[in-house]
């Protein structure tokens, strides 16, 4: 796995990651919110319910409060005979579908009902709305509970209309009776007053909530306006008398009102027991709704019933759903998207990056020519632009060595020419040269030591001799034989040609200084061949210190390239930079005719290199010069190389 696909991996991890937990934060808020909505709604849908209620209350406030006021009544209270206002009161009754309506005199005593004129001369000032009216002389309604007793006397059908089955419900508290006989009254009660002001008698009267579905459907109809969902009307209403439903617009299964069923035993301990409004998702008879209930109260502040709104809460839970889904779809377009450019993008950023593993390859590979084009200004451009750089200057080095060892092998194969010209020349000089030598001495054993021309013939034989001694040298160069190597001390073997030297007239002025590092290992070298160099290199140093002068010879082991390092410095004339590249070349010599071949340092280079070792040259023109060999250490024949 590439490091980018790495990167990308461990990025759409991060993004996913993220944007899951935030999805799921946002779900939940969602759905809380949602909630939260629908819960603020079925509040306010329940005040405005319970304010409907309250006006079908002022309704028959006001219609019992214009009644009280009428003269008619106070008339015939005044005259002691209430049956004069019977026909009114029941036309009044019947006209404005009052389930009772009856008149009092002013201690409660029942003079008239109009649903039940039968009956007549109970009290009913133990009925606090009555009593109110009567003590407070002013008009009061409120929602009040009648015994089937109590409805029975104000109208003989009331009791079965208020009769109810109750109907097993789930989660409602226990109960042990099984019917329901009293019935939720909505009462209104008004003083009859005579023109002093003096109250003379109540009428009072109301209707029966059980089973009046009017006020419920009207609630609904007012406060959800018939919105439906999926085929189902959304809101419903509710009256309770305690825990019962008696007036309701939720259906059962069968389609008919739930009238009868109950309420569950929280909602019930919280509004009936608690007094307080309950809110929240209810199984409301066969379906989930968001509910919320609110007390109703009588004249003393008992609760004695409940008024309920619910709407179903599918839309809600359908709305959230939805919602929650469009969010998802949402965050999940985003991270495809994250995952588009991510990728884009570490193409993008990868891109120049293989590029340059590619140039490296190539680079690597030899092939010095490779470039990358990277346009970018950052980090990896500038990387791009260091790789060109470093390749480009890896060329010119490439060329330079080229350069360099091409002429390196021009001159090893001018050399070869020379040294194989040279080998040709003394091959062919040698044997004239030898006739010459023998006969000039033959001649010479035949002369008499006073001939005149002895002196010539001698001059004959001693540049016969000089001329073989070169032929002898270039022979060497051109055929040099294979080292006979034996383990030698270095040291040993300079100071040895130094002592074949030291005596001579030339090296009477020069003093000798050994620089010689004690514990020198002995090294593997044919003594022959390297004293044959030293002594090249002694008698160099000499004759261009002009015979005056310090020659310093220093010996050293290198530890860590395990070689012997033999100097020879001294203080003479020094070589010019013209001439260092040459000195090792055959037949380069400054020195006069007749006094060097030039073929010393050839010879010396040829038998070092035969070694293993390397001989170098350092001079200041004027000052000196140090020639260094370099010897391997070897113990024996073979090893280390
Ligand atoms: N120690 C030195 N100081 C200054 N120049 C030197 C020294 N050694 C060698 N040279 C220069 O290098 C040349 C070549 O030296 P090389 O030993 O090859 O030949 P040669 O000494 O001239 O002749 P040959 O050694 O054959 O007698 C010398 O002529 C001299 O110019
Ligand atoms: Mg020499």
């Amino acid at each position: 796995m590439s490091r980018f696909v790495k990167l990308m991996v461990a990025f759409l991890t991060i993004i996913i990651l993220l944007s899951a937990t935030f999805a799921g934060v946002a779900v939940f808020f969602i759905g809380e919110r949602v909630v939260a909505e629908a819960q603020n709604r079925v509040s306010s849908d329940l005040n405005s319910a319970g304010e409907m209620y309250e006006a079908y209350s002022d309704r028959l406030y006001d219609l019992i409060r214009l009644q009280a006021d009428r003269f008619y009544l106070r008339d015939a209270l005044l005259a002691g005979d209430v049956t004069a206002a019977a026909g009114e009161l029941t036309g009044k009754m019947a006209s404005e579908q009052l389930d009772f309506l009856t008149v009092t005199d002013a201690a409660g005593l029942v003079l008239l009902r109009a649903a039940n004129p039968g009956v007549v001369g109970d009290s009913q000032a133990g009925v606090s709305v009555v009593a109110a009216a009567l003590g407070e002389a002013k008009p009061v309604a409120a929602t009040t509970v009648f015994t089937a007793d109590m409805l029975g006397r104000e109208s003989p059908s009331l009791p079965e209309v208020a009769e109810l089955q109750l109907v097993e419900t789930q989660g409602a508290r226990p109960r042990d009776d099984t019917v329901e006989t009293d019935g939720l009254v909505l009462l209104a009660a008004a003083p009859v007053v005579d023109e002093a002001g003096d109250v003379i008698g109540a009428l009072y009267g109301g209707w029966l909530v059980t089973r009046r579905n009017g006020i419920v459907d009207g609630i609904k109809e007012t406060v959800f306006g018939g919105a439906q969902y999926e085929g189902r009307d959304i809101g419903t209403s509710t009256i309770f008398l305690d825990d019962v439903r008696i007036a309701t617009n939720v259906l059962n299964e069968d389609g008919t009102r739930a009238i009868g069923t109950r309420l569950s035993e929280e909602v019930y301990n919280q509004v009936v027991v608690g007094g307080e409004r309950w809110v929240g998702r209810a199984y409301v008879v066969n379906d989930w709704y968001i509910t919320a209930y609110d007390p109703l109260r009588d004249r003393d502040g008992s609760v004695v019933g409940i008024l309920y709104v619910g709407t179903l809460e599918k839309p809600y839970v359908d709305l959230r759903v939805n919602t929650s889904l469009l969010f998802l779809a949402i965050t999940l377009i985003a991270v495809v998207a994250a995952i588009a450019f991510s990728y884009v993008f570490s193409r993008r950023l990868s891109g120049p990056v293989r590029a340059l593993v590619e140039a490296s390859r190539r680079v690597a590979a030899g092939d010095l020519q490779a470039k990358v084009t990277v346009t970018s200004n950052d980090e990896i451009g500038e990387l791009a632009s260091s790789f060109n750089t470093m390749a480009a200057s890896l060329q010119a080095r490439d060329e330079q060595l080229k350069e360099f060892a091409r002429k390196r092998i021009m001159e090893s194969e001018r050399l070869a020419v020379v040294g194989q010209l040279a080998a040709d020349v003394a091959h062919e000089l040698n044997n004239p040269l030898q006739g010459i030598v023998t006969y000039s001495h033959l001649l010479l054993e035949k002369m008499t030591p006073d001939d005149p021309r002895r002196s010539s013939v001698e001059k004959i034989a001693n540049q016969a001799n000089r001329c073989a001694t070169i032929i002898r040298g270039l022979l060497d160069f051109s055929r040099p034989t294979k080292p006979q190597k034996k383990l030698t001390d270095v040291r040993t073997s300079i100071d040895e040609c130094l002592s074949l030297v030291e005596d001579r007239v030339l090296f009477h002025n020069i003093e000798v200084v050994r620089d010689y590092q004690e514990d020198l290992p002995a090294t593997v070298m044919d003594p022959a061949q390297m004293q044959q160099v030293f002594m090249n290199l002694i008698i160099n140093a000499a004759e261009a210190m002009g015979g005056v002068g310090w020659l310093t010879v220093a010996t050293r082991l290198d530890v860590e390239r395990t070689v012997i390092q033999a100097s020879f410095r001294d203080t003479g004339h020094g070589v010019s930079e013209e001439n260092m590249g040459r000195i090792f070349d055959p037949f380069f010599t400054t020195k006069e005719v007749g006094h060097g071949t030039g073929l010393g340092l050839a010879i010396s280079f040829g038998i070092v290199k035969e070694h293993g070792g390397t001989i170098t040259v350092e001079s200041e023109e004027g000052a000196g010069t140090t020639f260094t060999i370099e010897l391997p250490v070897q113990a024996s024949e073979g090893e280390g190389q």
